[in-house]
């Protein structure tokens, strides 16, 4: 049996990444993860196929370390700080897990005679688009990061990029749209509006919330992945979207029709209910462009957003009452 990395498996996507594969392959998927914050070791079943172990991906030694033990034949790269409000208040962990953290995993791996590198990014490495462009983010669009998460992750795709000409490191870069689904950290603007509104306490919108994103749900994404590596498709960078673009406003207001709860709820003003407060580095809209994915593999997005939505919400209702 061999074994395939996927690193930030506590996290988020990386949790359901590895859920949606246990049946697909029968490689041992090996988790590595420093149980940060944002972390939960709950997330994920451990069994047979399944093994945790702990690694700061920062720490070269340990990334060697536990290369050298495992030998994985793939990387799925998932592990990153990954909040952009974070990043405004300290940049450093953002370039050191994000970019130092990618190097070295990718140093291993080439010590490893890696088959794929795949590195998990943001469509937030392509700036922003204005509300009435037409044409979305493409894999051909400038890298054009706005905040220092966002710098980060554009930093480490270049990095990979050069890892692939300079070292021969075989790659996969995608860059997926705002994710949901269960088991999202609760510093996210759904659960943060969940967690709030069951408090009957009103979540801030910056800038009114009137910036759009695209809604990926997370089974999507993961199916988009897997489309790549069933496809044996290396080198290449693809951009994956959920075809679901939406004001944060809408999104909100969505979340407390379906807990009965009031637009009251929403507050979009600052001081004197005029001027609407916003974050630096906050963009208006993104919007993403996936045919070139659909064309090499046949994905596309099949989650309806307000039944994923639903679900999502009496997922952390439920939680919330226990
Ligand atoms: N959530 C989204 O909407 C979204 C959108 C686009 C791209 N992404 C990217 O997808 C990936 C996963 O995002 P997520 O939402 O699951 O993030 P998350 O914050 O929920 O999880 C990140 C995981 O990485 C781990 N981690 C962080 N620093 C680490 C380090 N130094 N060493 C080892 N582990 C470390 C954390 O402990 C956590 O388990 C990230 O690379 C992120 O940039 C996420």
């Amino acid at each position: 049996m061999n074994n395939i990395c996927v690193t930030g498996g506590a996290g988020f996507i990386g949790s359901h990444f590895i859920e949606f594969i246990q049946e697909l392959t029968d490689s041992k998927i090996i988790v590595l993860d420093s149980l940060t914050y944002a972390a939960d070791l709950n997330n994920i079943t451990q069994n047979s196929q399944v093994e945790f172990t702990w690694c700061d991906i920062v720490n070269e030694k340990h990334v060697n370390y536990i290369f050298n033990k495992y030998k994985p034949t793939k990387v799925f790269h998932f592990a990153a700080e990954s909040h952009v409000d974070n990043s405004i208040k300290n940049y450093r962990p953002f370039l050191e897990s994000n970019v130092i953290g990618t190097i070295n995993l990718m140093n291993a791996s080439l010590s490893v005679n890696i088959e794929k590198f795949h590195f998990i990014s943001t469509d937030e490495v392509y700036g922003s688009l204005e509300y009435d462009d037409t044409q979305l983010f493409s894999e051909e669009s400038q890298i054009d990061p706005t905040n220092p998460y966002s710098a980060s992750k554009a930093a480490a795709e270049h990095y990979v990029k050069t890892w692939n000409n300079t070292y021969d490191l075989p790659y996969l870069i995608t860059s997926c749209s705002n994710n949901y689904g269960i088991r999202q950290h609760k510093e996210k603007l759904i659960p943060k509006v969940i967690i709030n509104a069951s408090n009957n306490k009103k979540t801030f919108m910056y800038g009114g919330g009137e910036q759009i994103r695209d809604w990926l749900h997370v089974v999507d994404h993961c199916r988009a992945i897997w489309s790549l590596e069933k496809n044996n498709i290396i080198n290449d960078k693809f951009n994956i979207g959920g075809a679901c673009e939406l004001k944060n406003i809408e999104v909100t207001k969505k979340v407390l029709d379906i807990m009965g709860k009031s637009h009251n709820l929403v507050d979009v003003c600052f001081e004197d209910n005029l001027v609407s407060y916003c974050r630096p580095g906050l963009d208006s809209r993104y919007g993403t462009d996936f045919s070139k994915l659909n064309n090499k593999t046949g994905w596309k997005p099949v989650a309806i957003f307000d039944h994923e939505l639903e679900l999502t919400v009496r997922w952390y209702c439920d939680r919330l009452l226990k």
